[in-house]
């Protein structure tokens, strides 16, 4: 009894490896290719880690908006920051409305102290933007994945902009 059951898992085993080793044979016409050109099953690399073009804060202008809601394009590396976490945000040691006329650097956009159930104006930052990466990039060189014609819209002017 023992002996007919190990026989029969392993008959089981041998043939469920049997199937995944050998596929069914396909024509040459009819063999599924994958669009990307790789091995589906093979995981994807990992893309190289690039530079990043920025400098220090306080050594680059700010980037032009491509539209007027974008969330600003970050023009200084961000390298050697220390990582955002549930406690800490370096960001905000110059970002911060505390402290961004000291640190010469420009303060938090204003939508980012807006409640966002209530659409109340509050005194400190929404919880909403701690995770300041989520919504804003640092730079690097590097071509567009795809050929595209995009152009951004005008410029508003400052002014304006505040206003908002
Ligand atoms: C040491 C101060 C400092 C720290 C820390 C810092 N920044 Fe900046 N940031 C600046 C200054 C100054 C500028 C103005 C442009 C420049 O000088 O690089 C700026 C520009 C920006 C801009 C562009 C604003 C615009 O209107 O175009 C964004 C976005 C930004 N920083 C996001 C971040 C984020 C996100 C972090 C954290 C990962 C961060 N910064 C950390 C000082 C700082
Ligand atoms: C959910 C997306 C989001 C998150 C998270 C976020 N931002 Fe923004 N940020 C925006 C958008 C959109 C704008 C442009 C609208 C505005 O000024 O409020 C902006 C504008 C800014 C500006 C330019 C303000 C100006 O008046 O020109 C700075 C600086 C900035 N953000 C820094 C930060 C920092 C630092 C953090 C993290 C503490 C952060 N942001 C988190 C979306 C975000």
């Amino acid at each position: 009894m023992k002996n007919s059951l190990r026989f029969a898992l392993v008959a089981l085993a041998t043939s469920a490896f049997s199937l995944a080793a050998t596929p069914p044979a396909l024509s040459a016409e009819s063999a599924v290719k994958s669009l990307r050109g790789a091995d589906a099953q093979v995981s994807d690399q990992a893309p190289e880690e690039k530079i990043q073009l920025g400098k220090r804060p306080g050594s680059q202008k700010p980037i032009a908006r491509s539209f007027e809601q974008q969330p600003p394009v970050i023009p200084h590396a961000t390298e050697n920051f220390d990582e955002i976490t549930l406690e800490e945000n370096q960001c905000l040691t110059c970002h911060g409305p505390e402290k961004y006329k000291e640190k010469k650097s420009p303060r938090i956009g204003d939508s980012h102290f807006r409640n966002q159930q209530t659409g109340e104006i509050m005194k400190q930052m929404s919880s909403a933007r701690h995770n300041c990466m989520q919504c804003h990039v640092p730079q690097v060189d590097t071509p567009p994945l795809v050929d595209n014609t995009f152009q951004g819209v005008p410029q508003p002017k400052a002014a304006a902009r505040k206003k908002q």
